[in-house]
């Protein structure tokens, strides 16, 4: 993973649609992560071309872009992909919708190529359009939501004995148990989106990164919203639409049923909505419990890993002795 991407640790920052841009990616780049511009972030074409300069004066160190395949981002998909090819940025992630179009031809100008989804046969199916990794995201995750996405553990444990390219867990992960939970499961990498927009660097209000620190995965704001996939009658009901209203608006209702929490009625309350503002933080506020650096993020994760690995030792003697 850390050779497909260039970077030294297998630890990739999530996109982020309104805030993704070279604030974040290129601190966490330069920490030894892979840092992310979301091209949706910058709107237009130019934007993110005159973002991923910035980001070079940033950091020397590689980063990537995500396009992901929304309609609000969708149309401007192939021009943003020009600006990624033309100004040499190694790695294109994907999302959503199906990108093999795009993937194909970041392939055919040398970039590498990952997509993301939300289930196993999604998963195995950008393997077969020839993605180089795959990034799947659990159901505890923040983002798009499949009426048939599964919980991290065992989405990334089914799909890592399936799946012949690289394999990244998301979904719910912030800290080093997680990770090396990841790659115990059969994750070769770990994707963060909720961990790292509770960074010093994330441009989002201090107190949306505060009501991080504060959250509960119990508290019913997070768990529903993060546990609530569209319901099948719902996405049943849209798709009978397919053919009646114009496409924009039918894709607008469809991403308006996938977007985390919409299945699930949730009443939302004052510090719910400020979040929500920010985005729709995952159950990964379970793990968050300061606002650090992106350095100080990145190195606690590895420092803590290894740390716990030591404490394995034990574990590893007893299994050879038997
Ligand atoms: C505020 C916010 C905005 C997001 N916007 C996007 C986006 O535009 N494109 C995308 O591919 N994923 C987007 N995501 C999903 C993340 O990139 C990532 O897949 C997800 O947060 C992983 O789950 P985690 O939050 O538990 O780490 C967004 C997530 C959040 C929290």
């Amino acid at each position: 993973m850390t050779e497909l991407l260039g970077c030294k640790y297998p630890i990739i920052q999530g996109a982020y649609g309104h805030f993704g841009t070279s604030a974040i990616a290129a601190p966490v780049s330069e920490a030894g992560g892979c840092g992310i511009i979301t091209a949706g972030a910058l709107k237009t074409p130019e934007g993110l071309r005159a973002d991923i300069r910035r980001a070079r004066e940033m950091t020397d160190k590689p980063f990537a872009v995500n396009i992901t395949m929304i309609t609000r981002v969708m149309e401007l998909a192939p021009q943003f992909l020009d600006v990624v090819i033309e100004e040499r940025v190694p790695v294109l992630f994907t999302a959503a919708y199906r990108a093999e179009h795009l993937g194909k031809r970041a392939k055919e100008a040398g970039l590498k190529w990952i997509h993301k989804v939300a289930t196993i046969k999604h998963a195995l199916a950008a393997e077969r359009q020839g993605a180089d990794a795959v990034v799947l995201v659990g159901l505890e995750g923040a983002g798009f939501k499949s009426a048939v996405q599964v919980p991290t553990l065992i989405g990334i444990t089914t799909l890592a004995k399936q799946i012949k390219v690289p394999l990244i867990a998301a979904g719910g992960i912030g800290d080093a148990r997680g990770f090396l939970g990841a790659l115990g499961m059969g994750a070769e990498g770990i994707y963060l989106g909720t961990r790292f927009m509770a960074t010093k660097e994330c441009p989002i209000t201090d107190r949306a990164k505060q009501l991080m620190v504060n959250g509960d995965p119990m508290d019913p704001k997070f768990r529903d919203r993060a546990l609530a996939p569209p319901r099948p009658e719902a996405l049943a009901r849209i798709q009978a639409q397919r053919d009646s209203i114009p496409t924009g608006e039918w894709l607008a209702s469809l991403e308006k049923a996938m977007v985390s929490g919409s299945g699930g009625d949730v009443e939302m309350g004052s510090d719910a909505g400020e979040l929500v503002g920010a985005g729709h933080p995952s159950l990964a506020v379970g793990v968050i419990d300061s606002v650090p650096t992106c350095k100080e993020l990145i190195d606690g994760i590895v420092a803590e890993a290894e740390e716990l690995l030591r404490r394995s030792g034990p574990l590893a003697r007893i299994l050879a002795s038997n």
